[in-house]
């Protein structure tokens, strides 16, 4: 019997129509454009209206995939979503697309691992595709960092916007698809990036809402240092274990937090630009969404064969890399 690899089928991203420029946030904190651009790369980031929620773009990424792959959602045997601003914090909102797309033969659940939720995500239905207990798994990366950020603190609110990406996972039987992942954890990192309150270990009262605690916290510089050296180490680390040089790699395709990251990661894969994904100047740090949102952009550039390397670095810490074989025509 040939070896069973999870590969992704089909591909879809959503992001929401209103921009907030960096215009825009000049009028709001005391920053600007040069500043912004300089520092992470970032022009501008898409803000989800009000009453919508990250159900409704992981509504159109299941509704994306099942139009492309020609399926229907009673077709879909999960739906697992990696997220920090689900809709709720119970119940999932894995169940809440599930029941809005009809999916009802679908189970699912979702996974916290901030900016490397995508990865955690992908790395776990790939488990239910090799083990033969699900045929078409949907993974989704994406975040309403919008409902999580304190627009008075400048130190934040440039970085991050909202979106959400996500792809189909089926069996292949060529060798395609998911070929190797490397995922690291340490969570002595939490304290310089968190959001502190709405937890059991600070619960939201009368007295601490509307207080930094509620909202992100980034000690921006301390987790630029982490995050330069890991997501560089860790994809130079998948490369060495699958013997891959430069020339091996079509694709890099990294977590956009700051283009300065990016630049740093490619150098030490010795990758020039043009393999290099890059949307943040559109998105800014739309945390577990970034790279599923760059795989959507390059969809057509992608063929059949091509060796793609993810790679991220976020929140807990947390950070790896995933080497994939991409299966779509
Ligand atoms: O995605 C999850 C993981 N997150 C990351 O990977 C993010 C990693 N960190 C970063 O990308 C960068 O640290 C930031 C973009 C967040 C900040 O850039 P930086 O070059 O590390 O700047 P800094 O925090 O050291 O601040 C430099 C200066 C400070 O002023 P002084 O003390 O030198 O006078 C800040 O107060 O820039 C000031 N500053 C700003 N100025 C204008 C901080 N934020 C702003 C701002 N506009 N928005």
């Amino acid at each position: 019997m040939k070896k069973i690899t999870a590969a992704i089928t089909a591909v879809h991203g959503a992001v929401p129509p209103k921009k907030l420029t960096n215009a825009d946030l000049e009028k709001m904190v005391d920053t600007n454009d040069e500043w912004i651009v300089s520092r992470t790369g970032i022009k501008e980031r898409r803000i989800i209206e009000k009453g919508k929620a990250l159900s409704d773009l992981g509504v159109e990424v299941v509704e994306g995939i099942c139009k492309k792959r020609g399926i229907s959602p009673l077709d879909i045997d999960m739906i697992i979503v990696g997220t920090i601003t689900g809709d709720y914090k119970f119940p999932s909102t894995s169940n809440v697309i599930c029941d809005k797309v009809g999916a009802t033969n679908a189970w699912g659940f979702d996974l916290s691992a901030a900016c490397s939720g995508f990865l955690y995500t992908l790395t776990t239905g790939q488990q239910f595709i090799e083990n033969g207990t699900a045929k078409k798994v949907i993974v989704i990366g994406g975040d309403i960092m919008s409902s999580i950020l304190d627009y008075t603190d400048r130190a934040t609110c440039i970085i991050f916007g909202d979106g959400a990406g996500g792809v189909l996972l089926e069996p292949n039987e060529e060798g395609l698809g998911i070929q190797d992942s490397i995922l690291k954890a340490d969570g002595s990192g939490r304290k310089f990036l968190l959001q502190e309150a709405g937890g059991s270990l600070e619960p939201i009262t009368k007295e601490n809402v509307g207080t930094p605690a509620m909202f992100v916290h980034q000690e921006g510089k301390s987790v630029f240092k982490f995050a330069v050296t890991n997501m560089a180490d860790v994809s130079a680390e998948i490369m060495e274990k699958n013997n891959l040089n430069a020339d091996d790699v079509d694709w890099l395709v990294p977590h956009q937090a700051n283009l300065r990251i990016i630049d740093a990661t490619a150098r030490r894969m010795g990758l020039p630009k043009e393999k290099v994904m890059i949307n943040i100047e559109k998105y800014g740090n739309t945390t577990s969404g970034t790279i599923p949102l760059c795989l959507w952009e390059w969809e057509e550039k992608l063929k059949k064969g091509d060796n793609v390397v993810l790679a991220a670095f976020g929140g807990g810490f947390t950070w790896g890399a995933i080497y994939l074989k991409w299966a779509i025509d």
